[in-house]
């Protein structure tokens, strides 16, 4: 009878679930069946390495009846359909081939798993992080179905029972920018309460409208989105035209609403935090950051230290002059590597001493590369290995002047991810597309983030100044490798 075999870590990771996650001693096979369908979700397939199990490791094997349901005595039809699903998404009759199914199917189940155990943390409600799994969106979410016009903005705002009269318009890359004039001073403060109602009667589902003073009295901007088939596109092509300043950190960041460069220096940060839900473009958004880099600096100027838990994201980077050791990918590693940081923070903040230098600038040209720590998912490296906290608090607190700078990715700023301590010191922060004000309000301490149209649409806090919106440079995969080919050839920035 065909099985499908699993390993002593993943049979952790059911325990877990089962005891910690719902509290219950129910049957493992709703656990192996979440993680398939946590699997699928994912668009591309699931490796080989999930067909191997570790000799000696005590793991356990399933049968396919017990995984589709037909030991339950439920319908027959209930095992076709699992190996209907499967030879769909892979494109063989798998029908005809029991073996090529069964083997599928553990790599989905125990791919599954593989996430549920590095992105799940306990003191993380379960059901909760089921529904962000599931339920989180908004990389498709359609901005807004029709487009606006001023006529339709002009009705809308008289429903809600404001007078106004709309002097300019200007189309943004990705949302329309109207210039209007109220007809009472303290229509403003009315009309910023409304905001969400003023969205709902344009038709604009999840994504919102920003409202800003424009200066003139009893005048605003109001940020209307457009559909995103009438968005203008801004890749890479943005980000290799640009001219980076000279000194720091710079990295470019996006587009603002109108089109021009949003750009800051990771130095002035000195430290960074991006939040977003899972699709929102945290990813995509660091490779922009890397890139900016990658061009520009050179690896006497600066080396990365990758941690990439989920180990795809920055494998791109494998081969670039930049880093300052091999990209780490397991949690104990990542804790050394943390630590070994620690220490070279000392010696460098002893070499400051000598040199009477109060920061790194003042070190001179010859001073040692600064050094950029890269955080791919906080919350899976911290579920890996909580003792990766403590060497980040540190580096958080005291690297500034040491050339050390911290970005830390997330899509769960949540108070057991990004403690108070972790909080405190990292100043600046990015907040992508979020599902609830509340989160907005944790990444940013404003709402807004909520309202945001995913894709890279993001809010920039940047420390000492106000929050701004940009939206974010869609770098694609092939984007990465070509420039970091280009570098690697070349073997330095500039
Ligand atoms: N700036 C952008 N412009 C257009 N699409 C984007 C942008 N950023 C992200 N996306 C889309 O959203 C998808 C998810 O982005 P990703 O960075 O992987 O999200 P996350 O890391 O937050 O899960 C991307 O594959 C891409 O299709
Ligand atoms: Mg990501």
């Amino acid at each position: 009878m065909a099985k499908i075999y699993t390993s002593q870590a993943d049979e952790d990771t059911i325990t877990a679930v089962l005891r910690r996650g719902f509290r219950s001693s129910g049957p493992k096979w709703t656990v192996l069946r979440l993680a398939l369908a946590l699997s699928l979700k994912q668009a591309d397939d699931p490796d080989a390495s999930f067909d191997q199990i570790e000799q000696g490791g005590r793991g356990s094997e399933y049968t396919l009846e017990i995984l589709t349901g037909s030991s339950q005595k439920e319908e027959a039809g209930f095992v076709d359909a699992f190996c209907a699903l499967l030879s769909v998404r892979h494109g063989v009759d798998l029908f005809a081939n029991e073996a090529l199914y069964t083997r599928w199917l553990q790599r989905h189940i125990r791919r599954g798993l593989k996430e549920i155990q590095t992105t799940w943390r306990d003191s993380h409600d379960f059901h909760e992080f089921l529904f962000q799994e599931f339920f989180s969106q908004t990389a498709d979410a359609p901005a807004s179905e029709r487009t606006q016009n001023s006529d339709s903005l002009l009705s809308a705002l008289s429903e809600l029972g404001f007078q106004s009269e709309i002097l300019t318009q200007f189309e943004g890359p990705r949302v329309t920018r109207h210039t209007v004039r109220l007809a009472e001073a303290d229509d403003f403060g009315k009309l910023e309460r409304r905001l969400d109602d003023l969205a709902f009667t344009l038709g604009l589902k999840d994504a919102g409208v920003f409202m800003a003073a424009a200066g003139a009295p009893k005048t605003v901007w109001l940020d209307v989105p457009r559909p995103a088939a009438a968005w203008k596109s801004h890749g890479i092509e943005v980000l290799t035209a640009w001219k980076a300043p000279a000194g720091g950190l710079p990295v470019l960041l996006g587009l603002d609403v109108v089109g021009e460069p949003v750009a800051r220096d990771l130095v002035s940060a000195p430290h960074l935090l991006v939040a977003g839900t899972t699709g929102s473009g945290k990813s995509v958004c660091l490779h922009g950051m890397l890139l900016s880099l990658l061009q520009s600096r050179s690896p006497q100027q600066v080396q990365w230290l990758l941690i990439d838990p989920k180990r795809v994201e920055l494998a791109a980077y494998a081969q670039v002059p930049h880093l300052y050791a091999p990209i780490v990918t397991e949690g104990p590693d990542a804790v050394r590597a943390l630590q070994g940081l620690v220490k070279e923070m000392d010696r460098r903040e002893k070499l400051l001493a000598a040199r009477s230098a109060r920061d790194w600038d003042g070190l001179g040209v010859d001073a040692p590369p600064r050094l950029l720590v890269v955080v791919e998912e906080l919350a899976a490296l911290l579920a890996q290995a909580q003792e990766a906290e403590a060497p980040l608090v540190m580096l958080a607190q005291k690297a500034r002047a040491t050339g050390i700078h911290l970005i830390l990715a997330t899509q769960r700023p949540d108070s057991a991810t990004f403690s108070g301590l972790l909080r405190s010191n990292i100043p600046s922060r990015i907040a992508l597309t979020v599902q609830k004000s509340a989160e907005s309000k944790i990444v940013l301490d404003e709402t807004g983030a909520e309202r945001l149209l995913g894709r890279g649409d993001m809010l920039v806090k940047w420390t000492g100044s106000a929050v701004q919106r940009a939206h974010g440079l869609h770098i694609q995969n092939n984007d990465v490798s070509a420039l970091v080919q280009r570098v690697t050839r070349k073997g330095t920035g500039t």
